[in-house]
């Protein structure tokens, strides 16, 4: 860069840092925060800024009355302004958040992330993976396909079995406006509004603790209370704030690349006879309990699954953070996982089953 261009820059971040006092953001941090497995939760959290951007656009488009969404949907496909090129990015960075944040969880799990004083963040976390899981399912709902009118079927049924607490799921909760209607709501602003609090609240949190240390450097007795001593914070948040964003946004150009090669799935109108799709991946491991023990497995599977991730902070209480040095809680943890990956690849390969009555 020029001298005269450096001035100018260096006169412009004056002039931007004195009102909006930017440089606050250059706190220090320490080293290791800036790799890449301690950047996949702001890389979920930039890819949740790019779904809410594109999302603004299909809004644009999209209608969710039972009489007009398939229309709807062909317009975006077909004609609609640069819809479908913005749905294949929707589409498709959904999936990638989906897998950052499971990403995101194993890592704040190996390095024992969420012990003494991280408890209360990891409940937050757990949180938002029940909103970043009900953003997908009511997503994958909204394009109203013959897999979208499964999953629906699916929710009813699940709201049945919940009797009194489930009745908001169900059809019979309000005759004013129909269930596409009432899930296309909690996508665009219930959710939006719980993972808008719940962000502030994990950001709070990692600002006010500081990220939490290398776990070697913890056993060795090098950070007392769980924090990494001032005297070891060589870095800047700039540089990290700079990778999330940057990593955010490559992951959001191959979304766009991913959606132009493999455009975003939209299957057959719903035919209510017939039960003939697949959920999402990431639902795949439940489809195979809900093959062996029937539709309220998932229930019972996914109940089980929240309790287990909930109570991590309570099974694995010891000081120690190196996985070495918690040999029983990784073997737990693996298993869980083995057990997720084995029934998911039995799914892909499973011939469809009929679920539901
Ligand atoms: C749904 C989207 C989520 C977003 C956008 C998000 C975002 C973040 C960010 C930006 C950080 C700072 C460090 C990093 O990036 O690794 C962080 C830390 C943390 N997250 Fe998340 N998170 C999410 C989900 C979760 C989940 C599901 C859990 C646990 C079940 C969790 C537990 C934690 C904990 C305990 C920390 C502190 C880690 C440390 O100090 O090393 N987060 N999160």
């Amino acid at each position: 860069m020029a001298s005269d261009d450096r001035g100018m820059w260096r006169r412009t971040w004056a002039w931007l840092d004195e009102r909006a006092g930017l440089s606050a953001l250059r706190y220090p941090i320490p080293p290791h925060a800036n790799t890449v497995a301690y950047t996949l939760g702001g890389i979920s959290f930039v890819g949740f800024l790019v779904l809410a951007l594109t999302g603004f656009w299909l809004a644009q488009f999209y209608d969710p009355m039972p009489d007009h969404v398939r229309a709807s949907m062909e317009a975006i496909r077909t004609e609609a302004p640069l819809a479908a090129f913005v749905r294949g990015i929707h589409f498709w960075v959904a999936n990638i958040v989906v897998v950052t944040v499971v990403l995101h969880i194993l890592r704040v799990f190996a390095t024992a992330s969420f012990k003494r004083p991280r408890e209360l963040n990891w409940l937050a976390g757990v949180a938002l993976l029940a909103i970043t899981i009900a953003f997908a399912f009511t997503g994958s709902v909204l394009k109203w396909d013959q897999e979208a009118f499964e999953a629906l079927q699916h929710n009813f049924e699940i709201a049945g079995i919940l009797g009194g607490l489930g009745v908001f799921f169900s059809e019979s909760f309000t005759e004013a406006v129909p269930v596409l209607a009432r899930l296309y709501s909690a996508h665009v602003s219930i959710l939006p509004l719980l993972a808008t609090l719940l962000f502030v609240a994990h950001f709070f949190l990692v600002k006010h603790h500081g990220i939490s240390p290398l776990p070697e450097r913890a056993d060795a007795g090098a950070a007392p209370g769980g924090k990494v001593p001032e005297a070891e914070l060589g870095a800047r948040y700039t540089g990290h704030l700079g990778r999330m964003v940057g990593f955010g946004l490559l992951a959001a150009v191959a979304a766009a690349v991913l959606g132009l090669v493999f455009p975003a799935p939209l299957g057959d109108v719903p035919n209510p006879d017939i039960e003939v799709t697949k959920p999402p991946f990431f639902f795949y491991w439940l489809y195979a309990f809900e093959d062996w023990f029937g539709v309220q497995a998932i229930l019972y599977a996914s109940l089980a699954f929240f309790t287990l991730l909930a109570i991590v902070p309570i099974l694995d209480r010891s000081p120690l953070r190196s996985l070495r040095r918690r040999p029983l809680v990784a073997a737990g943890a693996a298993l869980v996982l083995l057990v997720v990956v084995a029934l998911s690849v039995y799914v892909f390969f499973a011939p469809v089953a009929e679920h539901i009555e």
